[in-house]
């Protein structure tokens, strides 16, 4: 193809235009400087197996998902992403809670490899919000 034209634009020109967004209070969610490659990856995921049910700071079908590494353990979240139902079943006290707290509406089961969710996890965690944003945002588990 030509050698001419093309050169303006810059592969992070999409990254760019991803650095902020508004929540459906149309609120900025700052999202800091350009998202790393491991979480574009993991947006790109989130948006084909997680964003039917969850955004990242509001409820959907299933909770918010800002601030996850706050409350949960990497471990937790791998074993509960791969099969939610099993964690309940296995009687684990906060995937109980949550699970009846949301209607008792069993989460699938992902395929996902352990690289993979973590790429999720990197991508939600690049996701920082004001203590106003983040609150009514994430599930309240008593
Ligand atoms: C069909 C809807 C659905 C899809 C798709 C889905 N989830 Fe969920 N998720 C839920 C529901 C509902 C809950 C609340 C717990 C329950 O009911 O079991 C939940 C809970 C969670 C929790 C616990 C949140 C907390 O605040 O402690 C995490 C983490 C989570 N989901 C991550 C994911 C990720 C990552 C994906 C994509 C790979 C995903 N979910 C896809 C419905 C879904």
């Amino acid at each position: 193809m030509g050698t001419t034209a093309q050169s303006g634009a810059q592969p992070d020109s999409l990254a760019q235009a991803q650095v902020a967004g508004l929540n459906s209070a149309g609120q900025a969610i700052a999202m800091g400087p350009a998202l790393s490659e491991t979480e574009v990856a993991g947006e790109a995921l989130f948006k084909g197996n997680c964003a039917q049910c969850h955004a990242i700071n509001e409820v959907v079908v299933g909770p918010a998902l800002m601030g996850l590494d706050k409350r949960r353990s990497e471990r937790w979240l791998l074993s509960w992403i791969k099969n939610s139902g099993r964690m309940v079943a296995s009687g684990d006290e906060y995937a109980i809670k949550i699970f009846n707290q949301y209607g008792q509406q069993q989460m699938p089961s992902f395929q996902l490899s352990e690289s993979e969710i973590r790429q999720i996890l990197a991508y939600v965690k690049s996701h920082k919000a004001s203590g106003a944003e983040y609150n009514g945002a994430v599930a309240v588990v008593k």
